[in-house]
């Protein structure tokens, strides 16, 4: 019989529910110390459910590149598909391959490189908001830049009127949703809120379809996502019903992931003079004192080693998870068919073994090649790598170019603490300001708790 590597298996757990409390108490906590004790692959139970986390890059590119076709979408995101059917986020198998060969296109760089003026313009009327009063809720703010900017990519410009509608459904939509896969309620069991639900859901799907009409009765083909996905169910690639579900997919994937990293970079730019100060640098010897133009994106290198780092630290999406569909073995251990795998992008970025003095703010590491593809991963990596990635950086290289030339300062130290959703969610906002003092903004900083 073939011999196989043991993998180190957690103590303690209890003896029908495995290690369930631990892991939903504070997941990032139980893997950061299980790591330190058993090493860099281990072994957990979630009920009756075997479960091996993995923080080396080597196993991590076994599972997402090499041989992707035996893992599938981890089965705790099932309830996602209650708001957006098999679409491609959440879908497996062909029909997964199907919708990824059709949706990847919408998002190359030149679709993507025409929305600068849109996005460009949603920062800029932002920030003078801001002006009226020289301050603002910074992650507030950043929300609503994103979602306006989203919301005009896959549903379409012009929609200033639904706009509060649209936001506030799709927050009340994901909370239930991120909430049942919190509970792992089982399908057959009625499910929570369903009323208000399907309420929110009936809301959405009536702004959309009436988009979808004017799309239909106009002339011109629009470049948005809706037009482009209309297209494909012309071409009879795609059903007309799959197009509501796959534009809130896209959505959920890019409207609090891009917020979030948003604002994380923010804090980081402007927390540190020295970093200010080599980006101001960098903004000015290339846009030479003109207007913010694509051109200039390319040659931001700072910048982007800033993000970089920021997606490190950050880690947005701080769990990429899978479900093995074959039996597998990776460098001698044995993957059983029906495993619940856990890669973890927060872990994976603070390796020791990949990242010198790994929880260092420092942008200049990524001047040089990384050290393993793999051991940086906040886009995942793969066939199944975010389609968003270029449309993020994107965004972000404007926000934040608009905002550090603003002047706006934070005056209060980094304290954020984070909800652990599907992202990385802060607790709490931070006021920026053009004009008080640190103990005017001190005295008034309130805790959000967003949930
Ligand atoms: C900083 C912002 C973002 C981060 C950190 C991020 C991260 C990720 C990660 C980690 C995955 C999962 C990869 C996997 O399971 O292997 C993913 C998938 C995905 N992302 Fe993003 N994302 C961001 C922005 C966006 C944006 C702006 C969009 C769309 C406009 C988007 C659309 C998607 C879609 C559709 C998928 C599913 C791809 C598939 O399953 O084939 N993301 N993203």
């Amino acid at each position: 019989m073939k011999k196989y590597k043991k993998i180190p298996k957690i103590k303690n757990g209890h003896w029908l529910l495995g290690n369930i409390s631990a892991v939903k108490d504070d997941p990032l906590h139980f893997y950061q110390e299980s790591i330190k004790n058993y090493g860099d692959i281990f072994q957990f139970r979630i009920g009756h459910k075997k479960s091996i986390f993995i923080n080396n890059p080597e196993y991590v590119k076994h599972i997402l590149q090499k041989n992707s076709n035996s893992y599938s979408r981890h089965t705790g995101l099932a309830p996602l598909k209650d708001i957006t059917g098999d679409a491609l986020a959440v879908s497996d198998g062909e029909i997964w391959k199907k919708k990824r060969k059709l949706i990847t296109p919408l998002f190359h760089k030149n679709k993507i490189e025409a929305y600068f003026d849109n996005i460009q313009g949603h920062i800029e009327s932002k920030i003078s908001d801001w002006d009226k009063t020289g301050e603002a809720w910074l992650f507030d703010s950043l929300s609503s830049v994103t979602l306006s900017v989203i919301s005009d990519f896959t549903i379409g410009e012009g929609l200033e009127d639904e706009r509060e509608k649209i936001e506030n459904n799709l927050l009340r939509l994901f909370e239930i949703a991120f909430d049942r896969m919190k509970k792992g309620i089982p399908k057959w069991l009625p499910k929570t809120n369903q009323k208000e639900f399907n309420r929110l859901a009936n809301g959405l799907n009536s702004i959309i379809e009436s988009q979808i009409k004017r799309r239909e009765s106009e002339e011109d083909i629009k470049e948005d996502l809706i037009s482009m996905l209309l297209l494909a169910s012309d071409s009879g690639n795609f059903k007309r019903s799959e197009i509501i579900g796959e534009i809130l997919s896209i959505v959920l994937a890019g409207y609090e992931t891009t917020s979030i990293a948003s604002f994380r970079a923010i804090r980081y730019i402007l927390s540190r003079p020295d970093i200010l100060e080599k980006l101001k640098k960098e903004f000015e010897t290339i846009t030479k004192g003109q207007k913010l133009r694509l051109e200039h994106l390319s040659d931001f290198q700072y910048t982007t080693s800033i993000i970089n780092e920021s997606l490190r630290l950050s880690s947005v999406i701080w769990t990429i998870a899978r479900e093995s569909i074959n039996n597998d073995v990776i460098d001698g251990y044995k993957i059983p068919k029906g495993t619940s795998i856990f890669i973890s992008p927060f872990t994976m970025h603070r390796n020791i073994k990949y990242w010198e003095n790994p929880n260092d703010f420092n942008p200049e590491r990524f001047e040089k090649k990384i050290e393993h593809l793999y051991s940086f991963i906040p886009f995942g990596r793969g066939p199944r790598m975010c389609v968003g990635s270029t449309f993020s950086i994107l965004e972000m290289k404007i926000i934040i170019y608009h905002i550090v030339m603003s002047g706006y300062k934070i005056m209060v130290p980094e304290k954020t603490k984070f909800h652990q959703t599907i992202t990385l969610r802060p607790k709490m906002d931070v006021i920026i300001t053009k004009n008080e003092t640190k103990d005017q903004i001190m005295e008034r900083e309130i805790l959000y708790d967003f949930l």
